[in-house]
């Protein structure tokens, strides 16, 4: 009997990759943050694909991956000089930068906004795909709506199947959470959401004095920026390390079974219980989050009541990681 062979869904076949790009198809592409599914931001069906899959709002902007900082005049206008020497300092890298946009940038991609945010990601594979693609990638992080950030190949696949064509496999994503967004677009340099290139990293360029975005003053742009973002399905309580004993005894008399992220191992708690299961996290921001995303997931699938995280301190190295451990822990209903 003549077998048909199942088309490979995932490899590391750039050229086939960026094929699929030019028909307009969606790809899983690796980078250092977080896998994206990409497609090809002047491709108006390709995008309208893509917003689909991921069942995202159309007026939510994309983030446009270029090669090098060369296609910047491409895709955007009014360039500060400030945005050339932070290219120079952190690109290709996990930096995001905010844009007032060419003409030419399509609806899809800036979700209406008079503004486009290009990134130049850190990774051998996406770096080959955008050069042998040759133009600019749209890619969110690849997962469904409001839900975790994908972190391996196969993290994409479960998350969308037949939706994506082609998911290349650039191994396990070395940073681990989303890109630090700069818009440099106003009259102040603003971060519009933290990552693992801190404030005071960015601020080492001479002239920049960025500020965190006044949450109270603007308005949600896009979902990165809303309240309750990167969920796991279990609901996520964020707990000090000083209150995690006695939070512990209170579930130890109820009949609810708890999922811990926590700095502490398990054995040093004498309050523990049987029915929990339990993850320590690295003390230090890099490693905590590069396997920030891959612990939520791990944890979400025991399919517990809830998930517990200690809160990580409150500085400036780990601001990325509050940022998203806090949205992690709204749920939809508290919006
Ligand atoms: O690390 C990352 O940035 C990953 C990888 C794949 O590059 N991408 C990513 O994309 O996180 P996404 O779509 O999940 O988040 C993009 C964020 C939006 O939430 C929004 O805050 C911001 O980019 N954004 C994009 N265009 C913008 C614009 N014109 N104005 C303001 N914010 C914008
Ligand atoms: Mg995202």
């Amino acid at each position: 009997m003549k077998t048909i062979a199942k088309p490979m869904t995932i490899g590391l076949d750039v050229e086939r990759a960026a094929q699929l790009l030019k028909q307009g198809l969606l790809v899983g592409m690796p980078t250092e943050t977080v896998y994206g599914l990409a497609a090809d931001a002047s491709n108006k069906d390709a995008l309208v694909r893509l917003f689909s899959a991921k069942g995202r709002p159309t007026n939510h902007p994309v983030i446009v991956h270029v090669a090098s900082v060369d296609a910047l005049p491409d895709w955007a206008v009014e360039v500060p000089k400030l945005a050339y020497d932070l290219a120079e300092r952190f690109w290709p890298g996990p930096l995001t930068m905010i844009f007032k946009k060419h003409a030419h940038v399509l609806y899809e991609v800036t979700g209406g906004q008079e503004t486009v945010a290009i990134r130049v990601p850190r990774h051998e594979v996406a770096l080959s795909l955008l050069q042998k693609f040759g133009g600019g990638i749209a890619a969110p992080s690849a997962n469904r709506f409001g839900k975790l950030s994908p972190t391996s190949a196969s993290d994409v696949e479960g998350e969308f199947g037949d939706a994506v064509a082609y998911v290349l496999d650039g191994g396990t994503c070395e940073v681990g959470i989303e890109s630090t967004i700069v818009d440099l677009s106003g009259a102040q340099p603003r971060v519009l959401r933290p990552g693992m290139l801190s404030l005071e990293q960015l601020n080492q360029i001479e002239g920049l004095h960025a500020r965190n975005r006044d949450e109270a003053a603007s308005a949600p742009r896009a979902p990165g920026t809303l309240k309750s973002h990167y969920s796991p399905s279990t609901p996520v309580k964020l707990v000090s390390g000083a209150n995690l004993d006695s939070v512990l005894s209170e579930l130890k008399n109820s009949s609810k079974k708890a999922a811990v992220l926590s700095f502490k191992t398990k054995r040093d708690n004498a309050t523990q219980q049987a029915n929990t299961a339990w993850i320590v996290a690295p003390g230090d921001p890099d490693n905590y989050a590069r396997k920030l995303y891959s612990s939520l997931r791990q944890l979400d699938n025991l399919e517990c009541d809830l998930i517990i995280v200690e809160e990580v301190p409150s500085t400036d190295s780990w601001s990325g990681i509050q940022d998203r451990l806090q949205r992690a822990s709204v749920r939809e209903g508290d919006q």
